[in-house]
């Protein structure tokens, strides 16, 4: 089976002073997911929000609100993002020596478990995990900002994944995050992946609204 391509806003880029009204014009607009940049400033020097942000975007769209965990101890957090809405919940393989046990807590509470590695860890780290996970996370900037440049050596990383994923049998979505607009959306289509983080390219087009939304969507899918 072929998975769908899939496009996912990260609300990191949206307009917070005005999160309701953007939450709904990028559905509207056509968003597959929401990803929700969650930032501690330990394990990347910003912080972003927390689990209560999670719950607000929860309160206002029945979209699948797919969780990016960037924190160090991920074990401590999960709880408070499963109680939040969080439909799928990825955490970081750098961030913990428990991925497995951590994806059998979130499988355990009825969701979905995504595994991510920055641009500096090699995909062989994720073998162990491939046979279970929902998700592999291919991080194609270095976490902790939007608007950064595509790293292109995540071509390869996402090639090899998918490679394995079809060896073993496993329909696995593969997500790339940073960096992705129209261009670069279709280097790692190509690849493999299938699901599109996309923050600057689709909160910030045009005059941010629901129509540009709606063409920065359309741009990545096609
Ligand atoms: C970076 C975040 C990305 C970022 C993507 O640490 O994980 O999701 O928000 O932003 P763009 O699409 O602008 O690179
Ligand atoms: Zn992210």
């Amino acid at each position: 089976m072929s998975l769908p391509t899939l496009v996912a806003p990260s609300v990191l880029a949206a307009d917070w002073s005005k999160l309701r009204e953007d939450i709904l014009a990028a559905e509207r607009a056509g968003a597959d997911w929401f990803h929700l940049d969650v930032m501690d400033g330990h394990f990347v020097p910003p912080i972003s929000f927390g689990a209560d942000f999670v719950k607000a975007v929860r309160k206002e769209t029945k979209t699948f609100l797919d969780v990016h965990l960037m924190v160090e101890s991920p074990e401590k957090q999960i709880p408070f993002f499963l109680e939040a809405g969080a439909d799928l919940i990825t955490f970081h393989q750098e961030a913990t020596p428990h991925a497995h046990r951590l994806v059998q807590q979130i499988h355990a509470a009825g969701k979905k478990a995504g595994i991510a590695i920055n641009p500096g860890t090699s995909y062989s780290t994720l073998e162990s995990l491939l046979h279970t996970v929902d998700l592999v996370l291919v991080m194609s900037v270095n976490p902790g900002w939007g608007g950064q440049k595509f790293i292109e050596t995540s071509l390869e990383k996402i090639r090899a994944i998918r490679l394995i994923l079809a060896q073993i049998h496993r329909d696995v979505h593969i997500e790339v995050d940073g960096g992705i607009d129209a261009v670069t959306a279709k280097k790692v289509i190509a690849c493999g992946a299938n699901v599109l983080v996309a923050g600057s390219a689709v909160f910030h087009r045009g005059n941010r609204t629901e129509e540009d939304y709606r063409q920065a969507i359309q741009e990545l899918r096609s």
